[in-house]
């Protein structure tokens, strides 16, 4: 405890950003520190595992020192530690989680196992201090689409996921094919506003009337066709123009089944979440959709939006609250679902 408030220190090693925070009181950022690979791994065009988990490796430690410094907190002032055990890079995730265990023991202090997605939505409490569930949340990242009915701080109920490619997979996927690199949603977003969205006419996949699923494979596969289809016809290719319409199709279908899975819950708020939330075409189109249909849509800063321990700590904090604890056997849980 520090000045009467409960302090938790989150902790997040699930892809390529070494990260810790600490929060006062559950959603009291006193410090966020994330040290970013993407320097790394831009060299070649995507992560790449073996050299993530060494990265955090060396910067775990320095990352949760920084952290603590920045929220003038001391080792004693620590009530709990939260970190993401899963879904992520099983070599990356084991670092973070290794931390956080001996955290745990030398100060002995309860430990919580973060789900990585969950968290994710907990970015929002950080953004909108006085946002309680329920509420829809659609979550887009690197490795995962869903919608999910979020009815409590601590349940979850997934509506509906990918079948195939994540929209940020999509994304980063056409973004080295078409030379802008790696990491490729900022990059898309960038291009994209010099673009014209219905220079290329890109399919929208809805699947079943109905279904909140997605898919993004096909769409990923014609863009692909159609690059070499302009390229063995000599045709010079408008990145920018391929860009927009790229990303319009993806956010358009996002938006869509987002918005319709709300109006069927009868959920008045949309909260944004993962990395590909940062997209700004994607928050536009969400908000006045949403407001077509009477909906709010609740958008966290993109720097809360992709990965970072604050929303690690939030999450863990709740789930203690709500009387759970991880034991010290806690392992990475490379595939864990929702
Ligand atoms: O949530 P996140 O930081 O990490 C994962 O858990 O995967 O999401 C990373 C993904 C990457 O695919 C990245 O290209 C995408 O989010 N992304 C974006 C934008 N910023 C990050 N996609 C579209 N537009 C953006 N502005
Ligand atoms: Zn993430």
């Amino acid at each position: 405890m520090k000045d009467g408030k409960f302090i938790t220190l989150g902790i997040e090693t699930s892809c390529d950003e070494t990260a810790a925070a600490i929060t006062a009181d559950g959603r009291q950022l006193l410090s966020s520190v994330i040290s970013s690979q993407i320097n790394i791994h831009t060299e070649f065009g995507g992560v790449v595992p073996e050299i993530a988990s060494r990265k955090h490796l060396e910067n775990i430690n320095i990352t949760i020192e920084k952290a603590m410094k920045d929220a003038d907190v001391n080792p004693e002032d620590i009530d709990l530690v939260g970190v993401t055990y899963g879904p992520g890079l099983v070599g990356a995730l084991i670092i973070g989680v290794a931390a956080a265990k001996s955290i745990a023991y030398a100060l002995d202090i309860p430990l919580v196992g973060v789900n990585h997605m969950q968290g994710h939505i907990a970015a929002a409490y950080l953004e909108y201090p006085e946002l309680e569930p329920p509420f829809m949340a659609l979550i887009v990242s690197g490795g995962h689409t869903n919608i999910v009915n979020v009815p409590s701080y601590n349940t979850c109920v997934k509506l509906g996921e990918t079948r195939d490619d994540a929209a940020g997979e999509a994304f980063d996927k056409i973004a080295r094919v078409i030379g802008l690199g790696y990491p490729g949603g900022p990059k898309i977003d960038k291009a994209a506003k010099e673009g014209n969205k219905e220079a290329v006419a890109f399919k929208r996949v809805y699947l079943e009337p109905g279904s909140f699923d997605f898919s993004f494979s096909g769409l990923k596969t014609q863009a692909l066709n159609y690059l070499n289809t302009e390229k063995q016809a000599g045709r010079k290719i408008n990145v920018c123009d391929v860009a927009a319409s790229f990303q319009e199709a993806v956010v358009e279908v996002l938006a869509d089944k987002a918005i319709a899975a709300a109006v069927k819950y009868n959920q008045r708020r949309i909260v944004m979440a993962g990395g590909v939330a940062s997209n700004t075409r994607l928050r536009e189109l969400m908000t006045v959709k949403a407001a077509e249909n009477g909906i709010e849509v609740l958008r966290p800063s993109p720097v809360l939006c992709t990965d970072n321990a604050a929303m690690m700590a939030v999450s863990a904090y709740y789930a203690y609250m709500n009387g759970e604890c991880s034991d010290f056997d806690l392992d990475a849980d490379p595939s864990l679902g929702f």
